[in-house]
């Protein structure tokens, strides 16, 4: 019996992919199709993905060509499969031409033309809107904006504007951008959603008209210095029924909300004792005291709650600037401690201990890919998270769902989220000592 296998994410089950597996099928007698588990596809990087894994099963199902469906896990599964089924050979479209030559160690391998002109991000961009993102900014240094839209469906970088028009044309030509814009007014018009990347003086001004404009904002984080006014924008979205997300990565860090979810199921028992610290010495530009700060707090406020029962802080200046901080809360269950060195280097790590045991990441919290849990009957473990990115990519996908649901609220950052993170650090700077 000649034994087949063929592997494919099958979103948004199409003509293509029924040829494809009816002429995998035809290759021999049994079939066996892999389909890719949802993990695997966050893992690289794959967030546009629509229907679920249950759903995409089910539709290999219905074709009545497999008789064998399995999931793929990670990488490198497909050889310990090949062996593990006996296969004779393993079928590909030929848009993956030599990508799995390697693979003919261990079965033949063959590519199969792919069906023209469809595919599942053709339909998924046509299908679902996409959205535009305008750039506002003053510096060069940062193309996260242009690099992961590339990765998600339902964006596109648009144009870009600066109030200096020579950095706008730098920018575009840096990360090859096709316009820029010559008005922020032009910017709005032409975007739907405004990503604003300024020194924090500007930041105000520009969400004001962009969500006035009638366009989702993201900013980077604080809006403004001053609460007022960061209620005032937060206001106005609502009024506009546009979303306005802070650009704080963390709290949509994958390998963070794991660990949370570890922590509130109750993995290491009641959480008595949360330690963060923040440093980022390595920045060519200065990092402002608020933004280091808030990527060490919102993880808090996520574990611990909003209901801490006093503060203290101390904070050691370097001319006007913070130059290192360190914050201490009390919560009703346990204690929290958060230092913040900017320039001045601390381990950045997060240990949360609780009564049946304690989580940790290591270095560089916020993009780890691992978490390890000790627990006090000795046992412990490291969980993979199988991917290698910091929080980025998984706002914009989570922009793009809020869009296209129509909803402006989120519960990874919320507004309620956002200012008590800036009342906290007002505080912390009011009690200066
Ligand atoms: N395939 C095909 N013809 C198409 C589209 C897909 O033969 N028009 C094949 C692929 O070569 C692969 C299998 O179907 O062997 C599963 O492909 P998958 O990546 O799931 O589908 P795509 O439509 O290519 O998805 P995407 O656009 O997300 O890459």
């Amino acid at each position: 019996m000649k034994r087949i296998i063929t592997y494919g994410t099958f979103d948004l089950f199409h003509e293509g992919h029924y040829n494809m597996l009816k002429r995998a099928k035809a290759e021999g007698d049994y079939l066996i199709v892999g389909v890719t588990g949802d993990r695997y596809d966050v893992g690289r990087g794959k967030l546009s993905v629509k229907d679920s894994l249950a759903t995409r099963i089910e539709n290999v199902k219905k074709t009545g060509f497999a008789d064998m469906i399995i999931t793929e896990e990670y990488l490198g599964q497909k050889i310990s499969d090949i062996i593990k089924y006996d296969i004779d050979t393993f079928v590909i479209g030929d848009d993956w031409r030599g990508k799995f030559d390697h693979l003919n160690n261990y079965c033949t391998v063959k590519y199969i033309s792919r069906t023209e002109g469809i595919s599942s991000t053709k339909i998924r961009e046509e299908e679902f809107k996409i959205n535009r993102i305008g750039i506002i900014t003053d510096k060069l240094s940062d193309n996260q904006i242009v690099k992961e839209s590339g990765l998600i469906a339902g964006v596109s970088v648009g144009k870009v504007y600066s109030d200096d028009q020579s950095i706008a044309v730098k920018f575009k030509e840096k990360y090859g951008l096709q316009e820029t814009a010559d008005s922020a007014e032009e910017l709005y018009r032409d975007s739907d959603v405004v990503f604003i990347r300024t020194d924090i003086k500007d930041r105000y001004r520009f969400t004001k008209d962009a969500l006035q404009a009638g366009k989702h904002v993201i900013c980077d984080f604080p809006f403004s210095l001053d609460s007022n006014q960061q209620k005032e924008l937060w206001d106005i979205a609502k009024k506009q029924n546009r979303i306005l997300l802070d650009n704080i990565k963390a709290p949509y860090s994958q390998t963070f909300i794991q660990m949370m979810w570890a922590v509130q199921g109750g993995l290491i028992g009641d959480v008595i004792d949360f330690n963060c610290s923040v440093s980022k010495k390595d920045q060519d530009i200065p990092y402002l005291f608020y933004e280091l700060a808030a990527m060490a707090v919102a993880p808090m406020l996520k574990i611990l709650g909003h209901n801490y029962t006093n503060m203290d802080s101390r904070l050691i200046y370097e001319g006007d600037a913070i130059e290192f901080a360190t914050m201490y809360f009390d919560y009703p269950t346990g204690k929290a401690k958060i230092n913040v060195g900017n320039r001045v280097r601390v381990e950045n790590q997060m240990e949360i201990i609780g009564t049946k045991g304690t989580v940790r990441i290591g270095d560089n919290w916020w993009k780890a890919d691992y978490f390890e849990m000790d627990k006090t009957d000795g046992s412990s473990q490291v969980f993979n998270i199988n991917f290698d990115s910091n929080g980025f990519r998984f706002l914009l996908a989570n922009l793009v769902d809020m869009v296209s649901q129509n909803i402006i609220e989120t519960q990874f950052f919320s507004e309620q989220d956002s200012r008590k993170v800036t009342a906290i650090l007002e505080e912390a700077i009011a009690n200066k000592r």
